[in-house]
């Protein structure tokens, strides 16, 4: 079991490995005293997992409710949040108590927002069950639901007490959730960890998994060290969201983040004029993790939906733009620029899909 440690205003392990699920509730009780816990899943992850987590909370002396709500984006919105108040208040959930998310990037957000609201913010645990919640948003304390002006707009910082990764869970997932989470460790790669995308191009990186988390982990972590409110260089983790975000816009949210987050990196790349050879590389990259390549929206559209971002600060936008694999930089730039950076980019992806 791997073991990175997390410093920020509250501090936290982050534990990977094989069989921690059936673990779950003896590793939590290392950190929290056996006390009343809200178990928190979509409906299929509570069907595939919940009785396993169950299971292991309660022989581990923790009073379970468990609480589960429609798999899908679309549930992430305040009218679940409220349902989920209500079974914690329920459940009879106090300060002391304990709230486990159990799920991908929705529950982990949704459940998370609720630990921060919940009698001014209670104590919360991810057990990700995505790629992309593992390597990603079950890290760092963002926390939020999506509101009709936006993904994302109602949350706040929290971190959860602790973060457990089964990689054989990982393992079980189908091609699609393996691929959305590959885009974000590739976005990782390219931004900090050559190593790490050379494992990942032959995209048969799957015995690996738990080094791929690790590296993903490791620097999420250097980054939530440094800034853990979003105020600075956080915005690093937003490579490849920006004009990954408008594709999602634009295909009403039908391409998931990973995809876009994907071709959204190879975007930004092409957008910041980085050689072609390192285009080719990351396009080769994407291919080979089953990850599209291609963006069926022009730029115009895909400007006007970039506008909705909330990284815009007025008439500017901070883009993260690769310089070298391992390297990147911010830029804030005009909106206006906008719809020239995306042509350039989807420019590039005709010449690398030609
Ligand atoms: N997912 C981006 C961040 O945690 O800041």
């Amino acid at each position: 079991m791997r073991k990175i440690h997390i410093s920020a205003s509250t501090s936290y392990d982050v534990l990977i490995g094989e069989g921690l699920l059936d673990k779950s509730g003896e590793l939590t009780r290392k950190v929290v005293k056996p006390c009343k816990c809200l178990l928190v899943s979509d409906d299929t992850v509570d069907e595939l997992y919940g009785d396993r987590a169950q299971i292991s909370f309660t022989y581990s002396g923790f009073d379970v409710a468990r609480f589960a709500f429609p798999a899908g984006e679309a549930s992430k919105n305040l009218d679940t949040l409220r349902d989920l108040l209500m079974a914690m208040g329920e459940a009879g959930l106090s300060r002391s108590d304990l709230v486990v998310a159990l799920g991908g990037g929705v529950t982990g957000d949704m459940a998370g927002f609720a630990a921060a609201i919940y009698a001014r913010g209670i104590p919360f645990v991810q057990i990700p069950t995505t790629l992309l919640a593992a390597v990603d948003s079950s890290v760092g304390g963002k926390t939020a639901v999506d509101m009709p002006f936006g993904k994302n707009m109602v949350g706040a910082f929290h971190q959860p007490c602790l973060v457990l990764t089964d990689t054989d869970v990982l393992r079980e997932l189908p091609p699609e959730q393996l691929s959305n989470g590959a885009a974000e460790a590739i976005k990782c790669g390219v931004l900090n960890d050559e190593a790490l995308l050379t494992l990942l191009e032959g995209g048969d990186w799957q015995d690996q998994i738990d080094e791929v988390v690790a590296r993903c982990v490791a620097y999420k972590r250097d980054v939530v060290a440094g800034d853990e409110f979003d105020t600075g260089n956080r915005a690093f983790l937003n490579l490849g969201h920006t004009f990954g975000h408008a594709i999602e816009v634009c295909s009403r949210l039908t391409v998931l983040h990973g995809q876009a987050v994907g071709v959204g990196t190879l975007m930004a790349a092409a957008a910041a004029d980085c050689p072609e050879a390192m285009l080719r590389r990351l396009h080769d990259c994407l291919k080979a993790n089953g990850l599209p390549t291609r963006c069926d929206y022009d730029a115009q559209a895909l400007a006007a939906a970039a506008l909705s971002d909330k990284k815009r600060a007025g008439s500017e936008i901070t883009l993260v733009l690769p310089e070298e694999i391992g390297k990147c930089r911010l830029e804030k730039r005009p909106v206006s620029d906008l719809r020239a950076l995306f042509e350039k980019a989807l420019d590039a992806l005709e010449r690398l899909n030609a």
